[in-house]
């Protein structure tokens, strides 16, 4: 049977430009899809915009523009950006699309049609910015206990849902699957947000209208929190299925998401698919926040993060690298360019970048460029191919559990012992007496292999250099989608292999 795979961004405000945030949950989910493809899963990648809302329609009226111009144009900001940071995802989902409302109104409907959707009367303090609903007890000071900016009281006809209903169901699901909150540290904030008592939940508006009206009401539209988590099974073509999407790939198997959305992830989302007599994903997990220079992002502060003047600067790769290396995926990070330029010239100019040139060069000196038969084995090449062979479990179980900065210290290991199995066979001594020719070829052959390996690890985390070098090694790029590829011995004896030019020059400090 196929293996499946399917893994979600959130679908990001279209108030909003990307920012470094947004770029850094976007590129570990394609980490994760690269690698799961590379190691033989179907693989679903969904990522999109979030498009409807009050939010939203005041940016727009504030732009003089519709909510549906702003949102073509600030899409087109994400799509763009989305390439240039090499992101192959499977599906763009926008909330203003045919597909995804008619999804919303099916969704509600059968969770109407169950008894579980009432029409009452809503009094409440409502986060325009953070569209989030606290009741007066959560409010600190009066003001939203998650930004700090003040809240409005609203009192309006509203739809309810019935979410008191499946706190017990929730509780029971969170407490038998331990997966399925991550990482573990906050699932326990969960569970006590539970067990203080869930509230029946507004999930319509009658003071605004860009949203999705209520299906048989279209004096509502539906709760922008409702519409938008709709969206991970929308872009599958539930309800209708016409590309059976739905039936392969759902429940998910991670939505990725920052800390600050856990509570919809993890409460709101699991009951309304328990109402819908929907499964419920396989896990939610939920990342930590950049801070930048050791301040937070913010637009009054003017420290933005714009991720295309970096990719501009260091490379998309380089950017890439840093941002799954530097912070243990679920911490809280900051992002600085000195720490940015050391990670580049230690880890990829030298100990990567070193490396791959050496080891094309001592082939093209001592053997033309053409890779020579593997001879007999000795007991340093026999441990280079166990310690590769003994990585390739630890990086799945690394990357399964979204340990990026782990995977990728387990992939440098490998690296460092390639370069030590360099200095320790020294090539250059065996080249100078004619009757080593047969064991510099062996040598050579282990090095070229590890080189192709250590390529293929590292190509979901940089696509354009581990691409480059499978391709100077003569390989498929686009081939590398088969767990054989990783089995030892891959590399045919006489491939032409090329000097490599320098994968990451050194970059001075500012
Ligand atoms: N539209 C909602 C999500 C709906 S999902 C069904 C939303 N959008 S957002 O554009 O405001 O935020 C998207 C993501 O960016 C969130 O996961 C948030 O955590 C993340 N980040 C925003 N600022 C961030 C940092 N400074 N650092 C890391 N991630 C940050 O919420």
């Amino acid at each position: 049977m196929d293996k499946h795979f399917y893994i979600t961004t959130p679908i990001y405000y279209v108030n909003d430009v990307p920012h470094i945030g947004h770029a850094y949950t976007t590129i570990a989910c394609d980490v994760l899809s690269r690698y799961k493809r590379e190691r033989g899963y179907k693989v679903f990648f969904l990522t999109g915009t979030d498009e409807h809302g009050q939010k939203v329609e005041k940016a727009a009226q504030a732009n003089g523009e519709t909510p549906l111009e702003l949102a073509d144009r600030v899409v087109k900001r994400f799509q763009s950006l989305w390439d240039k940071l090499d992101i192959d995802h499977t599906d763009f989902i926008r909330t203003t699309q045919e597909r995804h409302k008619k999804a919303v109104e099916e969704i509600f409907r059968r969770i109407e049609t169950k008894g579980d959707i009432y029409l009452g009367e809503y009094v409440d303090w409502y986060c325009t910015p953070c569209e989030t609903f606290w009741t007066e007890t959560q409010l600190l000071d009066g003001n939203c206990p998650d930004c700090g900016r003040k809240t409005d009281k609203l009192k309006e006809e509203s739809y309810f849902f019935r979410m008191s209903k499946y706190q017990d169901a929730l509780l029971r699901h969170i407490e038998e699957n331990p997966e399925f909150i991550q990482p573990r540290s906050r699932r326990n904030e969960i569970l006590s947000f539970i067990k203080e008592g869930l509230r029946d939940l507004s999930i319509s508006r009658t003071t605004f209208n860009w949203g999705i009206p209520v299906p048989g009401n279209d004096k509502h539209v539906i709760y922008v929190w409702f519409d938008a988590l709709t969206n991970y099974i929308s872009a599958l073509g539930f309800p209708d299925d016409p590309d059976g999407n739905f039936k392969d790939f759902w429940p998910c198997t991670a939505h990725v998401i920052g800390k600050d959305i856990l509570r919809f992830h993890t409460v709101y989302w699991p009951t309304f698919l328990l109402a819908a007599g929907l499964p419920l994903p396989e896990k939610v997990f939920a990342h930590g926040w950049w801070t930048v220079e050791g301040q937070k992002m913010s637009k009054s502060l003017r420290n933005v993060v714009e991720p295309n003047m970096l990719v501009d600067k260091y490379g998309v790769d380089a950017i890439r690298y840093f941002l799954m290396r530097e912070v243990p995926f679920g911490l809280d990070g900051d992002f600085s360019h000195s720490a940015l330029v050391h990670r580049i010239n230690s880890d990829l100019a030298n100990d990567l970048g070193n490396l791959v040139s050496r080891s094309t060069a001592m082939l093209n000196k001592y053997f033309a460029g053409v890779l020579p038969e593997s001879g007999p084995v000795d007991e340093i090449d026999q441990t280079l191919s166990q310690k590769f062979a003994d990585t390739i479990p630890v990086v799945d179980k690394q990357m399964d559990d979204l340990a990026f900065n782990k995977a990728l210290q387990s992939i440098w290991e490998l690296v460092s012992a390639a370069n030590k199995y360099i200095d320790d066979t020294a090539p250059w001594a065996l080249a100078k007496d004619d009757t080593q020719k047969e064991r510099l070829g062996t040598v050579m052959y282990n090095l070229l292999e590890a080189v192709r390996l250590i390529a293929l690890f590292t190509t979901p985390f940089m696509p354009t250099t581990g691409q480059n070098i499978i391709s100077i090694l003569g390989g498929d790029p686009d081939a590398i989608r088969d767990d054989a590829l990783f089995e030892w011995g891959g590399l045919q004896a006489g491939t032409k292999i090329d000097k490599a030019l320098p994968l990451f020059p050194r970059i001075e400090a500012d």
